[in-house]
Formats: structure tokens, sequence, C-alpha cells
């Protein structure tokens, strides 16, 4: 199939390289001429594991075409997916600007009857009539149109393309329906054919460790396919990141009562997570949540559920859990330190707002270092790939010093805190990273160093509720 994807960010540029890799000519149309550019080069212009050999495979090979055209790319497609933004404001609203923009230029260039818009950006419930009103404004040509959001997450993104857990099609289209599952079944195919060579089997057997992701392959297809209506489908992924969001707050909102008792919030969520019905993922305490997806999401549907009449209350106390934890991290420094404090160099280990990312949008971590920033002499910072992206949101703090490499950033520090679990922090030579330290402290923020190590090399260790 022939297939367009308008947005070649995160979501759009992910989809379109599993798409051409998968031997279907599509076109990455952006209005970024900058990013259009870089994709050409045959790099994506963000980090995600595996993408940049997709990208750089199926540009070469022109299955993959990046272009600023809506001219060039839809005449010569049969479906478009709209993978545009829909930022959110601060009380939740979602903008669909530019996925109206979008579903306006392709509109345009539709040249045949039978034309698949679906949309994948996330947008907010009860979109579907401005979306048919804009196609009928700027085409007389027969469109269907399909909601399929999406539920990759970043760090693990080319792989939950390939094998996503449940693909959801909300249509009233059986035309549309039926071409999309085509569409996805023979992705399927060529999922299950490259996760038999070896290659690419060992490199999801690392990630899947590496990041507690899981994948699958038993599932049948159609098992995973779920129509439904198209308002169903609206809330769906503002509903599944929420609970996901709601289900890290529970286990923070359990580490702060092991914070004030003997408890140990790992013993008790392993106890709770050993029940098939409640699970271990998305249950570790910590620091919070951040990035892209589950602020913008759960604000979304607090505002949704509103506008239909429901105040969300559970959801706003999840956002306050969240922010919580934030404040515990800052108290636990200024406890150690009192009114020494402002003499005190802190080392802050990880900036993306988790690992195998460079995003840094709503990083937990990066709150954290902006917080710190005001009681502390100096702040030094190191991250293995979203160094940039932080110096661009850390740009007015004085006292920070962006560290080039591990021994640099722990040289001459008072205390280090994990704020994201990158597995090459997991790993660190801490027994000689001890003597460039002033003091031998660490605090853990999301549990996931060896304390009974630290303690042995004379650290002293403090987790989240353990
Ligand atoms: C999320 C959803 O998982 C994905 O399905 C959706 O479509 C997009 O949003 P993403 O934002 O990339 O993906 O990150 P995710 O892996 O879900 O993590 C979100 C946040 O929760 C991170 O800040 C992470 O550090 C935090 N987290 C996750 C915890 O604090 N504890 C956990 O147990 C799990």
């Amino acid at each position: 199939m022939r297939t367009a994807i308008i947005g070649s960010g995160y979501l759009g540029l992910t989809t379109g390289a599993v798409f051409s890799a998968a031997g279907h000519q599509t076109y990455c149309v952006d209005i970024k001429p900058t990013l259009i550019k870089t994709i050409k080069s045959g790099t994506p212009p963000f980090y995600e594991p595996y993408l940049d050999e997709l990208v750089s495979q199926t540009v070469s090979n022109k299955k993959l075409i990046p272009t600023l055209s809506y001219e060039e790319a839809i005449p010569n497609t049969d479906i478009s997916f709209v993978c545009v933004d829909t930022p959110g404001d601060k009380d939740g609203n979602l903008s669909i600007k530019s996925v109206k923009a979008a579903i306006t230029s392709i509109s345009k260039n539709i040249e045949k009857d039978n034309h698949i818009i679906v949309i994948k950006s996330t947008v907010p419930l009860g979109t579907a009539n401005t979306i048919q009103t804009i196609i009928q404004e700027n085409t007389d040509k027969k469109v269907h149109v399909a909601r399929n959001p999406e539920f990759l997450a970043e760090g693990s993104a080319v792989f939950d393309t390939l094998l996503p857990d449940r693909i959801i099609i909300g249509t009233d289209s059986n035309y549309a329906f039926n071409q999309l599952c085509k569409l996805f079944k023979s992705i399927d195919n060529y999922a299950k054919k490259i996760i038999n060579e070896e290659n690419t089997r060992n490199k999801i057997m690392k990630f899947s460790k590496t990041y507690r992701s899981k994948f699958n392959y038993s599932i049948p297809f159609e098992n995973r396919v779920l129509r439904t209506n198209t308002a169903s489908s609206e809330l769906i992924k503002m509903t599944a990141n929420s609970y996901l969001a709601m289900k890290i707050s529970y286990a923070n909102a359990i580490a702060n009562i092991c914070e004030n008792s003997d408890a140990n919030v790992n013993e008790v969520l392993e106890g709770i997570g050993r029940d098939p019905r409640i699970g271990r993922d998305f249950l570790y305490a910590g620091l919070g949540w951040g990035g892209g997806c589950f602020p913008k999401d759960v604000r979304g549907l607090i505002k949704n559920a509103q506008n239909y009449g429901y105040k969300f209350n559970l959801l706003k106390e999840v956002e306050n859990i969240n922010n919580f934890q934030i404040d515990l991290a800052v108290n636990k420094v200024k406890n150690l330190f009192g009114k020494q404090l402002s003499k005190k160099t802190i080392t802050i280990l990880g900036l993306s707002y988790k690992p195998g990312t460079n995003d840094t949008r709503k990083s937990p971590a990066i709150k954290l270092v902006k917080y710190i920033s005001k009681y502390v002499k100096k702040i030094k910072i190191y991250d293995p790939k979203s160094l940039e992206n932080a110096e661009k949101q850390l740009e007015n703090l004085d006292n920070i010093y962006f560290a080039s490499n591990i021994e640099d950033v722990f040289k001459e520090s008072n205390l280090a805190i994990l704020a994201t679990e990158w597995p090459e922090f997991l790993s660190l030579d801490f027994d000689h990273l001890k003597d460039l330290m002033e003091d031998n402290i660490i605090i853990d923020t999301r549990n996931s160093l060896d304390r009974h190590e630290l303690e042995s090399l004379g650290f002293t260790y403090t987790g989240i509720g353990i």
C-alpha cells in the first residue's frame, strides 16, 4: 500500500520508517524544512533506539520519501496518517490547530475516491463533526475517516510499532477498517519475519531487559485488533495513559507511607504486583512521571470529563501525588545538609524523563534541578543523551555545570542524586567514583541502585520508601 504520514516527529517518523521497512511506499510530510532536510540525509532528528538504522535504510532505498509537499504525497497514496502535535494548555485543552491544517491540506490534494484519513494524533473527545466538516469543505471525493490512537512509548517506539499489543481502529467505514487491517497485518508479518533473525532478536532481548518493556509475540494478530466507534477510540488513549499515571502515583503514595514506617515499598509492590489482576508493570515508586504524554493526557482527561459533566477529582490527586515526589526529594537534600546546604555541590545523574530517550519535556529530573538549584552552591549534571535538550531548559540558571563525563560529574561533589535510571548509571564503578567525591552520599530517586554494594563501599544511601 502507499501511505502518507503527516507530521514527521516521534510518532510520524517511527510509523513511516516501520511502514516503509515493511515494503510500503511511504511519504513522510512535514512543514519544517530543517526536519525534512535531516530525514532526507538518512538520520532521525531525535534519539530513538534502532530508528536510525531503519531511516537510513529506507531513505536510501527510496521506500521512505521525506517531503514538504502535500501535492507530491497525497495523489500518490491510498491512506494518510495524521501524526501532528496536539499540544495541551495548562487547563487540559488540547489544540487541534495542526490536525485541522493537516486535514485541510490532505483533502485539497485528494484526486481519487476512497482515500482513507487516519487520525493517530490524540484529539479531544467529540472531534468527529469538526473533522467531517473540514473534509467536506475541501474535497468532493469520497473520503473514509478512522481513528487509530498510538501507544508507542519513547525508547521502545520502533518495537511498539512493529508489535503493538493492541490496534484500535475507530471507524464507521467497513472499507477503512478492512484496508487498515490489511496494512497492519503486513506489518505484523514483517515483524514476525525479522524477530526470527538472530540479530534483531538479540536486540529485542537486550532492550526488553533494559527498559522493563515486554513484547508478547504469542497473541495472534486478530486478537490484537479492536474495532470501536469513533468517540470510544478518542477516549482510549487518554484513559490508558491516565490509568498508568494513576498506577505510578499509587505506588508513590504507598512509598510515602513506607518513608515514615519500617515497610519497604519494593517489597509491598512486589507483594501486590504478583496478583495478575494488579500486575507489576508501572508500579515503581520514584521521582514520578513526566514526558510528552502522561502530563498532557491526565490533564486532557480531567478537562474532557468536565466538558461531559464529570468532575474527575481522582486524577487531580494523581497529579498532586506526582508533584509531591519532587518536594520529597528536595526535602531529603535539605535534611541531609541543613544550614550548610548553600555551600554544597550536588551531582544529578540523568535529565531525560526516562531512560532510552533524549526527551526532557516535563522531566521530573529537570524539575528537580530547577528546584534544588535555588538552595545549593553548584549543581553538576550529566546525561548520556539529553544534555543538549536540558541546556535549553536550564540556560537561565547560573549555578549549573554541564559535565562531559561520569568522572567529571562526580568530582568534588557532596551528594549524587540518581534522577533517571539509565542503564549505564546502574553499573558504575562506585569504588573508584567515591574517591572523587567530597562526601559519599547517594539519593537514589528511582530505587534502582544496589544499596548493599553502595553501603559496603561506605556510601550513605537513601531511596524512596525503602
Ligand atoms: C507513554 C505510554 O506508555 C505510551 O503507551 C503512550 O502512547 C505514550 O505515553 P512514554 O511517555 O514514552 O509513553 O513513557 P512511559 O514509558 O510510559 O513512562 C512515563 C513516565 O512514567 C516516565 O517519566 C517514567 O519514568 C515514569 N514511570 C514509569 C515511573 O515513574 N514508574 C513506573 O513504574 C513506570
